[in-house]
């Protein structure tokens, strides 16, 4: 069952818009998947027209329970707020960001997302786990608990900037906590045909990571940015749009290369 964590330290690339629509569209194909919004700022929670105080639990009161009594009785299962059929996510709100304040103090303060994931992996198909723009103890947690690490990336002039800084977190979360970690993809959003720079950074990011990228490319399209507002994936909202229309074509690409294996 795979459980992918949608990575990358820089603001603004398309992570939430990435993972939203990766596990909208593994849902609609039929995939039971759940996605897990691992950002304060909770726009993978807030895009899926989810109340922030409706949800019975947050990610925060999760990892806070698991830190506090790793006995606790799944307290995960209490956060799943069902989207749709085969869709499920596990919110979040600011108080995320308070955290790493807690996690800090735990023993073996790197595992706890995976050790709150634990008990429900079987149930799913697919875990998302959407990610914040920094590098801090969420993130490792995030990167301890998944299998493969997708990286979105902008296709502007800076996109090649702070890679080895996450390259090197992978690395290192890799060969002290998560021997099976590895960067399975890299994912090119709000590509521009009509920007001559955008060649050039396409060719730039194929060189450094060759296979991973992906053959789709998603283009920038109006679509994906208004589809949160409607509290829908775009791959929901506007299904035949541009940029749902690629991000079908991801959900595709993966999910033939996941039966490849
Ligand atoms: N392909 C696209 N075309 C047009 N707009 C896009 C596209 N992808 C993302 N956007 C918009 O760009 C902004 C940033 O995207 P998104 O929120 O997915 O990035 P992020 O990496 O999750 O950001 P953050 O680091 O703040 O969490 C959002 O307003 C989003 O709607
Ligand atoms: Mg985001």
């Amino acid at each position: 069952m795979p459980i992918w964590g949608v990575v990358n330290q820089k603001g603004g690339v398309g992570k939430t818009t990435t993972a939203v629509n990766l596990a909208a569209g593994l849902a609609q194909r039929g995939f039971r998947t759940l996605l897990i919004d691992g950002d304060p700022q909770g726009n993978a929670t807030t895009g899926l027209g989810i109340d922030k105080h409706a949800a019975e639990a947050t990610l925060y009161e999760v990892l806070a329970e698991v830190v506090d009594d790793p006995d606790a009785d799944t307290p995960i299962r209490r956060a799943i707020v069902p989207v749709s059929e085969h869709l499920g996510v596990v919110p979040s709100t600011l108080d995320l960001a308070g955290v790493e304040a807690i996690l800090m103090n735990a023993v073996g303060k790197e595992l706890i997302l995976r050790d709150a994931l634990e008990p429900i992996r079987s149930e799913f198909d697919w875990i998302i786990i959407d990610s914040p723009p920094s590098l801090g103890l969420l993130t490792i947690n995030i990167l301890a608990a998944v299998e493969s690490v997708l990286v979105p990336m902008q296709c502007e002039f800076y996109a090649l900037e702070g890679l080895s800084q996450l390259l090197k977190t992978v690395e290192m979360v890799r060969r002290r906590i998560n021997p099976g970690l590895s960067v399975k993809k890299v994912l090119l959003t709000m590509h521009d045909p009509r920007n001559r720079l955008t060649q050039q950074v396409q060719q730039e990011v194929t060189d450094y990571f060759g296979e991973k990228v992906s053959k789709v490319v998603i283009p920038r399209n109006v679509r994906l940015s208004e589809a949160p507002s409607f509290g829908e994936a775009a791959v929901v909202r506007f299904p035949t749009s541009k940029g749902a229309g690629a991000y079908f074509e991801f959900v595709d690409e993966v999910m033939a290369e996941c039966a490849a294996r």
